[in-house]
């Protein structure tokens, strides 16, 4: 899916968080958002997926205006399409790995609880073998970033938002998540990723600077 940005703007009490920002991902492309702390990366990114309403502009997907639909629209939007890597996991600390990996995409084996081959794969992917029924909270930091990626690779969105995916990652593990990204996109997703490693931006198709 295309996305398109248009002048965005977003004021937050009276202050400019993003001001005038355009920036245009055609489908199946990756793009790096760059820029120091505090440059508005995250803020962008919760634009562009509908997490965060902006003040002006217009945000398109393959020719949409989404800034203009229903909260009920852009939630099944978000559902049938985004997978989203938080900066800081978005994960379920009390519930299990298993649980927090099919939490938006299968409700049925989450509540199931046993869940099948397709979670293992994805904890293969991201070197987490076998910790499924693991509790999130008892995970190192690094885990618990790889959990959030191999929730984001189960639920094979076409739109994928990864917020500093490699902050917590030793540089194997950094090297892998760039792959994995990667593999994404060439299974046809568009890939949006903020990030500070110089390396992951590089391989990325463009890299826009806030
Ligand atoms: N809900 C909010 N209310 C007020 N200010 C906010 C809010 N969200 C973000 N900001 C401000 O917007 C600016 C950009 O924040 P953002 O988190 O997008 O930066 P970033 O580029 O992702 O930084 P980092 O590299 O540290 O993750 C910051 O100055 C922050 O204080
Ligand atoms: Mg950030």
């Amino acid at each position: 899916m295309q996305i398109t940005a248009h002048n965005i703007h977003l004021t937050i009490d009276g202050r400019d968080i993003l001001n005038k920002v355009s920036v245009d991902v055609p489908s199946g492309t990756s793009v790096a958002i760059t820029g120091p702390s505090g440059s508005g990366k995250t803020t962008l990114l919760n634009c562009l997926g509908l997490l965060l309403p902006v003040t002006q502009g217009q945000i398109l997907i393959d020719g949409v205006d989404v800034t203009k639909l229903s909260v009920a629209r852009k939630r099944q939007f978000w559902r049938d399409n985004v997978a989203f890597i938080f900066q800081d996991y978005g994960l379920v600390p009390d519930e299990s790995v298993g649980f927090n990996i099919c939490m938006e995409s299968a409700p049925i084996l989450r509540r199931r609880k046993g869940w099948g081959t397709r979670v293992d794969e994805a904890l293969v992917k991201v070197g987490l073998v076998g910790r499924s029924a693991d509790q999130v909270a008892k995970l190192s930091g690094g885990e618990r970033q790889r959990v959030s990626i191999a929730r984001a690779i189960f639920k094979q969105a076409r739109i994928i938002f990864a917020d500093e995916p490699t902050a917590s990652l030793d540089a194997v593990n950094r090297q892998n998540v760039h792959d994995l990204l990667l593999g994404e996109q060439e299974r046809g997703a568009t890939v949006m990723i903020s990030t500070h490693d110089d390396h992951l931006a590089a391989a990325c198709d463009e890299v826009a600077r806030l």
